[in-house]
């Protein structure tokens, strides 16, 4: 992924597979492009608005296309304890659509998610691996149509 928009393209093309109930962790270090790929989801799902970075609200809800849909961002979370006082656990229900940046701030307490997507730096380019982790996630999987 050359820039900016190719990472908005990738998660634009998750928009596909999205419905309620779904889990997609984004792992990567800082800086590489996670919530960029959350704000090309968004955008594809609908949403006009400003996509913030969820790293100090630790969690920014959107109402998008019949969608709960939150953005989370555990990176402040100091130890898994905080996940446990958080109360984020409710929010992934049936009904829910939730995208985790720094899934592993919360240690082994997350559930594993449907998919996983882990972005790499690559000189001054992104590289992407996607992973199932369920059913759900295999057929999020086969429903991308990947930008090339
Ligand atoms: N494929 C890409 N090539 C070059 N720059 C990119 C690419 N994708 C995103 N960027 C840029 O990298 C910067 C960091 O992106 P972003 O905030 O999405 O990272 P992040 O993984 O969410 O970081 P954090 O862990 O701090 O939350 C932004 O300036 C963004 O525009
Ligand atoms: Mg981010």
């Amino acid at each position: 992924m050359p820039d900016p928009a190719a990472t908005e393209a990738l998660g634009a093309a998750l928009a596909a597979g999205v419905a309620p109930g779904r889990v997609l962790h984004l792992r990567g270090d800082l800086g590489a492009g996670k919530t960029t790929l959350v704000r090309g989801l968004l955008r594809a799902l609908g949403y006009r608005g400003r996509v913030k970075s969820p790293s100090y609200t630790l969690v920014e809800p959107y109402e998008v296309s019949s969608l709960h849909f939150y953005h989370f961002d555990f990176y402040r979370f100091k130890d898994r304890s905080e996940w446990l006082s958080s109360g984020f656990r409710e929010y992934f229900n049936s009904h829910s659509v939730c995208v985790v940046e720094w899934p592993e701030k919360a240690g082994d307490l997350l559930a594993l998610p449907d998919l996983e997507v882990e972005l790499f730096f690559s000189g001054d380019h992104r590289k992407a691996t996607l992973q199932a982790h369920s059913a759900a996630g295999e057929a999020w999987l086969s429903s991308l149509r990947l930008p090339s």
